[in-house]
């Protein structure tokens, strides 16, 4: 059986061993998806420009890495901003086995009871209504004993609302960013770390379908040495951006006028780092930013937008497309890239490569949408449609969940991820993404506007773990396991 180099980590964790030639007949290999582990990196980057400063732990406070939940019978859960995203996970957090939505927030009143009207249209128990000011939040968390809180505020709100929840003893789902500045994440960290709860992105991207093949092919070699990857968000936001009452008082159009920066390249860039085992074996390192001219929401601006418009007071100053090219540890580099301002179908990209093959997503070769080219199964330098690949290499989670994530928002993804992180929580497992995870994934927030603003130089990416991300250990390539029964 062919094996793939691997260089001895220094870990003592156990390594998963290899299992048995799949109908591909690819060598399984080791829970380390990449190869280049321990190996030293040759000059990828000219010179950084400012160092990452770790601060000290405080008080005695210990990793939250590994660290499994409490298992809870029932997750008792409450949700901040019942907007657009916010309403439209409330079914699922209803729907999935074992859990109780108790408490429902938002700062406009209404909104809060539409949702409390909705759950208890379902024949739930009518959860209590929290609104009318911004304050009202924090009075749901005084209040309730919650076991889970799911933020789906706007960004300015998410750090605020992400640390009140841990401070209130709960754990803490929150939508992308978990913060926007780099003060913050590191907060959120050792806020995790003093409170002993979680907190974490809720990145539903990260459960794709196709983001999950991915990873299993990666894990399972069938890459070979993965040494890059490029994913983004790249999405025509224009008109909703200046739909008037779609983002509630424009707040994420108004984001272009404050900053150049990657605002939200996370769904992207998540599934490569996953696929990469960034925190658990290798970690993000430097991040060098570029950015186009900002041209596009005022080109939609002059074409569509009435001139009466509260818009025309705007300028909007950040780049069309926001690039992120970062360089990891062991030697491998990663393209994220930000668009929402230009015309174009959808894509998150989703392209891995190694010395072996390649997978690329959003080409519609097949079904699946994605392509992909592996030696020694292809050849002629032809691509192939990913089809055979995902059914091989389909993720335990979509085997047993398609039926009840069908119909589901963004394709199923939404309700998976909300059904692991209720298994997890219920199961007292470890959580597929820690707040480590959540903090690297959204560094390129700020770390994009410090490389800009020193003129496109490399700007380190701090090591949110304090250096336990050189120990191996599981993350969204889990083992199957079942939702505990409802007593
Ligand atoms: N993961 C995904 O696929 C996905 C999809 C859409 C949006 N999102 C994210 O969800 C978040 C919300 O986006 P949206 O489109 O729902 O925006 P939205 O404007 O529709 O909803 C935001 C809600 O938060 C409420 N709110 C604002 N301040 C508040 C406060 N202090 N206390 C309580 N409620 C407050 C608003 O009244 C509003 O109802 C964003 O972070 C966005 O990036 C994620």
């Amino acid at each position: 059986m062919t094996r793939f180099l691997t260089t001895p980590r220094p870990t003592e964790e156990p390594i998963i061993a290899d299992r048995d030639p799949g109908a591909f007949g690819f060598s399984r290999r080791n829970l380390l998806g990449g190869l280049l582990a321990g190996v030293a990196v040759t000059a990828v980057v000219p010179s950084v420009a400012n160092a990452a400063i770790i601060p000290a732990r405080k008080g005695g406070a210990t990793s939250m890495a590994n660290e499994p939940f409490e298992a809870v019978d029932v997750v008792k859960i409450g949700l901040i901003g019942l907007g657009n995203r916010g309403m439209g996970m409330l079914n699922g957090w209803v729907d999935v086995p074992g859990t109780a939505v108790t408490a429902v927030c938002d700062i406009r009143a209404d909104r809060a009871t539409t949702a409390a009207d909705r759950v208890a249209g379902k024949g739930k128990p009518r959860p209590r209504e929290y609104g009318g000011s911004d304050e009202s939040f924090q009075k749901m968390l005084d209040t309730e004993e919650l076991d889970l809180v799911y933020v789906a505020t706007p960004w300015e709100f998410h750090h605020a609302h992400g640390k009140a929840a841990l401070l209130a003893g709960a754990h803490a789902a929150i939508e992308l960013p978990i913060a926007t500045e780099l003060d913050e994440l590191w907060d959120l960290v050792d806020t995790s770390e003093r409170t002993r709860k979680h907190l974490f992105l809720a990145e539903n991207c990260s459960y794709g379908r196709n983001e999950l093949t991915m990873l299993k092919m990666a894990h399972e070699g069938v890459f070979g040495d993965v040494t890059s990857g490029h994913g983004g968000y790249l999405h025509d936001l224009r008109s909703l951006l200046f739909a008037d009452g779609y983002y509630t008082d424009d707040w994420r159009r108004l984001w272009h006028t404050r900053s150049t920066a990657s605002f939200y390249p996370m769904h992207g860039l998540a599934p490569i780092a996953a696929a990469m085992d960034i925190n658990r074996g290798d970690r993000l390192e430097t991040l060098t930013a570029t950015a186009t001219a900002a041209r596009g929401l005022a080109d939609y601006r002059e074409r569509f937008v009435p001139r009466d418009h509260r818009s025309w007071k705007e300028e909007y100053i950040n780049g069309d497309l926001v690039t992120c090219m970062i360089t990891t540890a062991n030697g491998r580099t990663i393209r994220a890239e930000h668009n929402v301002s230009q015309p174009r179908p959808y894509s998150r990209i989703n392209t891995l490569e190694g010395s072996r093959g390649i997978f690329e997503d959003y080409v519609g070769a097949d079904s699946t949408g994605a392509r992909i080219y592996a030696e020694p199964y292809h050849g002629g330098d032809t691509w192939r449609g990913a089809s055979a690949m995902r059914t091989e290499f389909d993720h335990w989670l979509w085997k047993d969940l398609e039926g009840p994530a069908a119909g589901g928002g963004h394709g199923g993804m939404d309700y998976i991820l909300q059904w692991r992180i209720v298994q997890q929580m219920r199961s007292g497992l470890v959580p597929d993404i820690d707040v480590y995870d959540s903090a690297a994934w959204c560094a390129p927030v700020p770390l994009s506007v410090m490389s800009l603003d020193k003129g496109g130089k490399p700007v380190e990416v701090p090591d949110f773990t304090r250096g336990e991300w050189k120990k191996l250990r599981l993350g969204l390539d889990s083992t199957r396991s079942a939702m505990p029964a409802v007593v």
